[in-house]
């Protein structure tokens, strides 16, 4: 029964092969790039259509790619390739009443876009609805033969076309939309019978009488099949990606040497300098700089803020908070508001309060720091006996000394001091200054009485003691 398609009532994604030319233990299909497996991208392009039933056909590594798969959606086994028709037929065989449109694609095609696919939909009236593109090289492809009228008569498989039909440069780009019951009926009468002895599932084009083709943009039909397909499909993505971001009011002030994941989120007015790697859910507010040279994952990066030269993993910097360079700033780690994690500065687990720095050469860990306290160079919070870590708990407007030893579980209370070079062992109450070290003492004359007089003098080559 023709339907006119604005949301299909079944999404059929084809992903068992193996995808040999990947060289690869790893099923293609779970490959990643800019953030997500080959197969997440054609899911989020997806997802907005709304479908109802979402099935994907697994086959090399099916435990392991129906595990990467969200919620919701069906995997069918197909435990021998024997083609996409065959394909198909399984992933329609777990659908019984399936009525109305399906949408079939690969897993392994990244580029292709929701509008796109929205177009292939709006343009379905009939029972056959099949996406092309104009290909400079169309080497190895399906062509799609036309009548005058434009009409798609058939799609032949290059290794069962004619000298004719291989120089037609239209290619079936494997993304199509049908009527369910008719291709269930069609796929019945799909045989084997040609060059790969496989079902085709592009035999149903011209057992269905034809249909009509949308075509599309040579680069959204791009799929993966080795590893230098899927570098050259990642860095599509990531120029789509920052034009997009740029076109939004976002500084990119080198895309070339910048990469972002999918899933990452840039403000209007953030600025990213160049050599910046943004991964997972990393967002970058408005009046924010990220770089250069900043690795970000899963890292919220305020308003004002600024991230330079520094790996961040599950961090978050508060409004005007400065980081780096050269910082490691670890998971649950919370700077407040203007905070600074300064150079070679390595927190984890801790926050940072408000107006608070840590400015140079430090390690801060399962520590909480007040407002407006300052922490030494070479500070290091001794959060780990061997076995437990322990909390350590600065207050408002500490002054830790410079190379100062927090043994945890330990607190050093509002106003606080510490003096260089202590090793802090008791609670510090506030107003209170730590000493833990040992005093100096001078000893009058010593160079003289142990090297002569003369030597002293001297400047020759030999090292104090
Ligand atoms: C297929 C099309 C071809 C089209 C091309 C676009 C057929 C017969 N040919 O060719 O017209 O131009 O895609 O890329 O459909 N798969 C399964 N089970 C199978 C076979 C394939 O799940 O039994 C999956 C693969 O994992 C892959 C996709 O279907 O993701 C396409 O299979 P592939 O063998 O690459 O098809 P092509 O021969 O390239
Ligand atoms: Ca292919």
């Amino acid at each position: 029964m023709p339907t006119s398609a604005a949301r299909p009532a079944a999404v059929v994604v084809l992903a068992a092969g193996q995808g040999t030319r990947m060289r690869s233990t790893t099923p293609k299909v779970l490959h990643r790039l800019c953030g997500r497996p080959l197969i997440g991208h054609v899911l989020a392009a997806v997802e907005p259509l709304g479908a109802e039933r979402l099935v994907v056909v697994v086959g090399y590594g099916a435990d392991e790619v129906a595990a990467a798969l969200p919620e919701g959606a069906e995997t069918v086994v197909q435990a021998e390739q024997n083609g996409t028709g065959h394909a198909v037929r399984l992933a329609l065989e777990t659908l019984p009443s399936l009525d109305g449109p399906v949408l079939v694609l690969y897993g392994d095609m990244p580029l292709l876009t929701t509008a796109t696919l929205r177009a292939l939909l709006a343009a379905h009236t009939g029972d056959l609805t099949v996406l092309t593109a104009h290909l400079a090289d169309p080497t190895g492809y399906g062509r799609v033969l036309r009548d005058d009228g434009g009409w798609v008569t058939a799609i032949v498989e290059e290794v069962d076309a004619t000298r004719e039909q291989r120089a037609i440069t239209e290619i079936n780009a494997g993304v199509y939309v049908f009527d369910a019951i008719a291709l269930r009926a069609a796929l019945t009468k799909v045989s084997a019978e040609n060059a790969q002895l496989e079902e085709y599932l592009t035999d149903v084009v011209a057992i269905l009488g034809g249909g009509v083709a949308v075509t599309t943009d040579a680069a959204e039909v791009d799929n993966v099949n080795d590893r230098a397909q899927l570098a050259a499909a990642a860095g599509a993505l990531r120029d789509r990606l920052l034009r997009e971001a740029m076109r939004a009011g976002v500084t990119v002030v080198d895309p070339a040497t910048t990469w972002v994941d999918a899933t990452v989120t840039l403000a209007q007015d953030a600025t990213v300098e160049p050599f910046t790697v943004l991964r997972g859910t990393t967002s970058v507010a408005g009046g924010a700089t990220v770089g250069p040279y900043a690795d970000l994952t899963d890292t919220v990066v305020s308003e004002g803020a600024t991230v330079r030269a520094s790996t961040c993993v599950g961090a978050v910097v508060g409004a005007d908070a400065t980081v780096g360079p050269y910082a490691y700033l670890r998971p649950g780690t919370v700077l407040g508001p203007r905070a600074k994690a300064g150079g070679f500065v390595e927190i984890k687990s801790s926050t940072v309060g408000a107006d608070s720095k840590v400015p140079h050469l430090s390690y801060v860990g399962d520590a909480t720091i007040g407002e407006r306290s300052n922490i030494g160079a070479a500070t290091v919070v001794v959060n780990y006996d061997g076995v437990a870590k322990h909390p350590t708990v600065i207050g408002d407007d500490v002054r830790i000394g410079s190379d100062t030893m927090l043994v945890a579980p330990v607190e050093v209370g509002d106003g606080a001091y510490t003096a260089a070079g202590s090793v802090i062992t008791k609670d510090v109450p506030a107003g209170a200054l730590g000493v833990g070290r040992a005093y100096q003492r001078n000893v009058e004359g010593w160079v003289a009485r142990r090297r002569g007089a003369e030597d002293a003098t001297h400047d020759d080559e030999g090292a104090a003691q």
